[in-house]
């Protein structure tokens, strides 16, 4: 059984497929088909809804994609739906600013942008119009234009709102959590397919030795895609959300250590305050939705050519930290991935921790995504340089990429061509030139082999000039 609070209503789900989304949860279990369904893969913010779950004994409001949670997920948590908004006859202060604002025609994206806006008034005091960006940049209208929409966000998220319904509950729905808190492991049940939830690393890695043929479930965004894209059955899965051990950051003189089932939303502080660069490129990850959702160790046990953090953990000679039961190991990022899907972890083996270096001063650490537009897109090539130059020679050299091989990788013939040379053009266009060496990119519908070694070269060339002229920062900004 799991339980979870439905707005305010405690939820006891027993027999519930485990394959069921949230968003179909909603609109054929509970009577709430206010939330869309627009492409059921996390792209376009239809299915947004809002999870009230405690952090460090307060009430945290997060977006989500429904179309990409399973219900499992949900266990501990208090699940909100555009329908709970409206109270007592009144629109909510942030519905009644998309109508003031004009910010909706057809109405079919209007139920996610408003649980967007609704988690950005939870979470800010007075939202700018970058926060705005960032909140609705995973919502997609193809009617109304955004004008209006962010005009609905300045209205709905200036400093003097009214109180409403939510927070008047607030200390009561904290308690009920707490409540839910207490409570034993869960598991949904529905005599074909299981989901079991644990609560503490030991008993997941019980639960992944007894059953090494189960899917691990951590933010779900890719997992979940099997189920609503291919059409597959997963006949078991081992939540970690909910692992405490597995949750959270702690920064050590020498290292960051981070839970792998850590969200991507999380990380972000930790990581922004060593390598800017890391924070900036997880800004360009996904959807803030999918970043609420995804995990750092997620996006490393998917271990898919094109995951956007391993170039860069690889590049700063991250580890991560391996479990089987007892037994731990400590395993280099590059040694990690093995071929295409393929990485060293065992059968029953699990990644616990992530484990990034802390930021040398000597060292310049430089991230680029190139991706056919900004935000919620995936990379075509990503790539990570961090290098040690001393007095104009180069002493050390960690590159790696994404999207240029069947694993992010080292490119081990570049760096070679860096080492002990002198930090100037002719070593670049040496290095250039063996990057090919390193890789033997795909063409896909991305981008032509040919172009993708083009861009890891001009890469290269890029991360020299802004080297060369620190005012240059146009990194963030890589298109195809
Ligand atoms: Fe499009 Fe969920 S339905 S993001
Ligand atoms: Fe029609 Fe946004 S109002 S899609």
């Amino acid at each position: 059984m799991i339980q979870f609070l439905l707005n305010q209503t405690l939820r006891h789900e027993h027999n519930l497929d485990p394959n069921l989304t949230v968003l179909d949860y909603l609109r054929n279990h509970a009577g709430k088909p206010g939330t869309k369904e627009g492409c059921a893969s996390g792209d376009c913010g239809a299915c947004t809804v809002v999870v009230g779950e405690l952090h460090e004994g307060a009430l945290r409001y997060r977006s989500l994609n429904a179309c990409l949670t399973f219900v499992s997920a949900l266990q501990g948590k208090q699940l909100l739906s555009v329908e709970d908004l409206k109270h007592q006859g009144q629109l909510h202060s942030v519905q009644q600013a998309m109508v003031d604002c004009h910010g909706s025609q057809c109405g079919f994206c209007t139920p996610g942008f408003v649980m967007s806006l609704f988690a950005l008034q939870k979470n800010t005091c007075q939202a700018d119009a970058g926060q705005a960006h960032e909140a609705l940049a995973g919502n997609l209208c193809r009617c109304t234009g955004y004008r209006p929409i962010l005009a609905a966000a300045e209205q709905a998220c200036a400093p003097q709102r009214p109180a409403d319904q939510f927070d008047a509950a607030q200390a009561q729905t904290i308690a009920r959590l707490q409540a839910l808190a207490t409570s034993a492991s869960a598991e949904l049940n529905d005599g074909h397919k299981r989901c079991l939830v644990p609560t503490h690393l030991a008993e997941l890695a019980e639960l992944y030795s007894a059953h090494p043929e189960a899917r691990l479930l951590a933010g779900g965004t890719d997992l979940a895609l099997e189920v609503t894209q291919q059409h597959r059955e997963l006949p078991l899965m081992i939540y970690l959300g909910n692992v405490a051990e597995l949750n959270g950051i702690e920064v050590f003189a020498d290292r960051v250590e981070i839970g792998a089932a850590t969200p991507l939303t999380d990380c972000y502080s930790a990581l922004n305050a060593e390598y800017p660069d890391f924070g900036a490129l997880l800004q360009r990850f996904a959807s803030l939705q999918i970043r609420n959702q995804g995990t750092l160790g997620g996006n490393i046990g998917n271990a898919s050519p094109i995951g956007d953090s391993p170039p860069l953990l690889i590049a700063l000679g991250a580890q991560v930290r391996l479990r089987q039961g007892a037994n731990t190991r400590t395993v280099a990022l590059q040694d990690y991935f093995i071929d295409y899907r393929i990485t060293v972890r065992q059968p029953g083996e699990f990644i616990e921790k992530v484990i990034v270096p802390r930021a040398d001063p000597a060292r310049a650490f430089r991230a680029y995504k190139v991706s056919k537009r900004l935000d919620d897109d995936i990379s075509a090539v990503c790539a990570a340089f961090n290098l040690h130059i001393e007095q104009g020679i180069v002493r050390d050299a960690r590159i790696a990429f994404g999207g240029m091989a069947a694993t992010p990788k080292r490119a081990k013939a570049c760096e070679a061509a860096l080492l002990g040379q002198p930090w100037a053009q002719a070593s670049i266009e040496r290095a250039c030139a063996a990057l090919a060496a390193d890789f033997t990119p795909l063409s896909d519908f991305r981008a032509s082999k040919a172009y993708r070694l083009l861009t890891a070269q001009n890469l290269l060339r890029k991360y020299f000039i802004e080297l060369q002229t620190p005012h240059v920062q146009t990194r963030v900004s890589a298109y195809v």
